[in-house]
This record gives structure tokens, C-alpha cells and sequence, in this order.
């Protein structure tokens, strides 16, 4: 196991920077997803790590250890860095076990020990007894479980994943899922993980790094990426986030400041510390949003459309003053908003994401 480190890493690709000035730790044993639109540099990130990738400026140490820098670089053979991609890539002409044990044989590792190997690596993907299968005669999930065992029966300090669920149908990204999460739990392997999906890199991660154009827009807990977006980019790409405009009044208490959204007061969440002022953009959620009565502080709104969700209705709106804004929010059942109609709207918080 080691944690990675990189620092002040940029690559260009013809003078085209893919990946720009990222610089963050991951620790020993920590589950680091990786998240971003397409494009913005995640694959080519992870090609840097593996050492597929010389980097035109920057460090990258695995375990203390510099592997690439502009004055040199460990081979990817070298690093001890396993990966496992989308198409999982086993060869169809070998079983499973010769897939997986192939970098053994290749190293000229003994044959009893090579199968001691191979059969450990099976059990912790839980695929004992599967060794003389061929791949074709797995499912998906299967097979992605042979690459990763393929990836660890070499004992890397480091697995990396780009997308590897990508391929598979809704329930069984969900099975593999928690595999990998109990496979994360039962090895304490430090992971870089790259998704497209946030859902999954919430699921399974300690911390995610948001990649916007090759740079780092943030790097925090889930949790922390979804109450406390660091700007516009994280806010709404993580969950939709909805962005208003709102005007600082005044800094309520540490942490809280008051601002005018919509032409209604609000208190909503800062950075602690922060003295913001001016004008700024609130994040807010459609759980931050609710029906008000008539004379309550709030702003009145156009009902376009209700969408019965089972148990609930999404209800789209916009502000009448504000009529190019599509808003929404959750009414549990029975919904009592038609479309045309007119209606108060209240909101209740928020996070202020920058002041001038
Ligand atoms: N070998 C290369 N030569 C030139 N440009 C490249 C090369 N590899 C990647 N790029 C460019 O670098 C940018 C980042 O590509 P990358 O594959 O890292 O994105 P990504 O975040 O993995 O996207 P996706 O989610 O679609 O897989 C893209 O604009 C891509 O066209
Ligand atoms: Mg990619």
C-alpha cells in the first residue's frame, strides 16, 4: 500500500494543457474518486499516475517515492500500479486463471506459488472455483471481477480504475458496487477511481477530486462537495446544485450570512470566517425550497409542470420575476400544484458560493 502524492502536475498535449498545475495527496489505505465532464483531463490524469504518460511539468511520487518528474521516469512496470478499464481486456483464449496469472508466468514465477496466487487473487473478488472458465462464459460484472483479480494477483501498491462500470447494466454497476467497496474494506488498497457517475463516487468514496478543463476545481468528502460546493462549476455539477443570484446584506454570524434572493431575506450558509459582501451566487437544493403561505416572506412563482415521482411530485416552477430561472423542488403526496397555476414559494437555505 502507499499513497500518492502529486504536485504542481501539468501535461500538454501540442500546447493544449489536458491536465493543469493539480496538485493533491491521496493517503495510504483512502478511496479517492475522481469526477469531471468528459474531457476534462481524467483519463490522461490517471495514464500520468500509471506512467503511461510522461508529464510536461510537475512530480508525482508514489510512496514517498518520485516516478515521474521532468528529469526522469519510473517505468509503468516499475510502479507497482494496477489498473482495471472499462473493456475489461482479458484475452478470450485463455481461462480465467491464465488471465489472471499471466504476469506471473511472465516473471517466471513457479508454478506452485503462481497457483497459490491466482487463487487468492480469485477468492478476494469472490471468484473461487471459476479459475477454468473462459471469459466468454461469464457476465459482465464477472469478468470485470477477473480484471481486477488480474490487476491485484501482482500486489500493487496502488489500483487505479478508469470507469469500470461503465459497461454494465444499472443493477449490476450496483452489485459491483459494494464489491468493490467490501473488496476497498477487506485489502485497505489505496484506489484512484475515475467515473462519470457521482452517485457512484459518492457511494464508494472517502474523498472525490472534481476536475473542471485539466484542473482541480475540488477536492473534499462527499459530503462536503455536495453542502459546500468551493464554485459555480462543483455546484452544479454535483446534484444539480441551483444557482440564484443574491445580493450580501450582512454577515449574520460566523459561518451564516444574510442576503436577498429573489427579493426575499434569507440565512444562508459561508465559509466560517468569511466576510462576504456584495454580489454573489447562492447553491441551494430542491430540498431547500418549499410551498409558503400568502403573507409569509417568500417570492410568488408560475407553476409549469408537476411530475407525479411515485410517493412525490417534482414540481418545476419559475419565479414571476424572474421568469428565465427554472426552478423545482419536492412536494410529498398529495400534490396540490397544478400547472398554470400561481403560487408563494419560500426558500430556507442555502450556501453562498462567492461574494465580491
Ligand atoms: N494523446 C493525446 N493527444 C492529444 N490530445 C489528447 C491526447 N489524449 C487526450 N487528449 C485530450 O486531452 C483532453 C482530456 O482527455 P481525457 O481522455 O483525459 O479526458 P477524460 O476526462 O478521460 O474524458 P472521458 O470522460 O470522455 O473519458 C481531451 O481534450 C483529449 O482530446
Ligand atoms: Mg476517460
Amino acid at each position: 500500500m502507499a499513497g500518492l502524492t502529486l504536485s504542481n502536475v501539468t501535461k500538454s498535449f501540442d500546447g493544449f494543457d489536458a491536465v493543469k498545475d493539480m496538485s493533491f495527496d491521496v493517503k495510504d489505505g483512502e478511496f479517492l474518486a475522481v469526477l469531471g465532464p468528459s474531457g476534462c483531463g481524467k483519463t490522461t490524469l490517471l495514464r500520468l499516475v500509471a506512467g503511461f504518460e510522461r508529464l510536461t511539468s510537475g512530480e508525482i511520487r508514489i510512496g514517498g517515492q518520485t516516478v515521474s518528474s521532468t528529469s526522469g521516469n519510473v517505468p509503468p512496470e516499475r510502479r507497482r500500479v494496477g489498473i482495471v478499464f472499462q473493456n475489461y481486456a482479458l484475452w478470450p483464449h485463455m481461462t480465467v486463471a491464465e488471465n489472471v496469472g499471466y504476469s506471473l508466468k511472465v516473471a517466471k514465477v513457479e508454478k506452485a506459488a503462481r497457483e497459490r496466487k491466482i487463487a487468492d487473487a480469485l477468492a478476494l473478488v469472490n471468484l473461487k472455483g471459476f479459475g477454468d472458465r473462459r471469459p466468454a462464459n461469464l457476465s459482465g460484472g464477472q469478468r470485470q471481477r477477473v480484471a481486477l483479480a488480474r490487476c491485484l494477483v501482482a500486489a500493487p501498491s496502488l489500483v487505479l480504475f478508469d470507469e469500470p462500470l461503465a459497461n454494465l447494466d444499472v443493477h449490476l454497476r450496483a452489485s459491483m458496487e459494494d464489491e468493490f467497496a467490501a473488496f476497498h474494506k477487506r485489502t485497505g488498497t489505496t484506489i484512484v477511481y475515475i467515473t462519470h457517475d457521482q452517485a457512484e463516487a459518492m457511494a464508494l468514496a472517502d474523498r472525490i477530486a472534481v476536475m473542471d478543463h485539466g484542473r482541480l476545481a475540488q477536492l473534499a468528502a462527499p459530503r462536503q462537495l455536495y453542502m459546500e460546493p468551493a464554485n459555480e462549476m462543483v455546484a452544479s455539477f454535483i446534484s444539480q446544485g441551483i444557482l440564484l443570484p443574491a445580493r450580501v446584506l450582512s454577515a449574520a454570524e460566523s459561518g451564516r450570512c444574510r442576503v436577498e434572493v429573489l427579493g426575499q431575506e434569507v440565512v444562508v450558509r459561508c465559509r466560517p470566517g468569511e466576510r462576504p459582501r456584495g454580489n454573489a451566487k447562492i447553491c441551494c437544493r430542491a430540498s431547500d425550497i418549499e410551498a409558503g403561505g400568502p403573507s409569509e416572506p417568500g417570492f410568488d412563482a408560475l407553476i409549469k409542470r408537476a411530475v407525479y415521482q411515485g410517493g412525490k411530485a417534482r414540481i418545476e416552477f419559475s419565479p414571476l420575476a424572474n421568469p428565465e430561472l427554472d426552478l423545482h423542488f419536492e412536494q410529498p403526496d398529495p400534490n396540490s400544484f397544478e400547472s398554470g397555476a400561481e403560487a408563494r414559494m419560500r426558500l430556507k437555505s442555502g450556501w453562498l458560493i462567492s461574494g465580491e
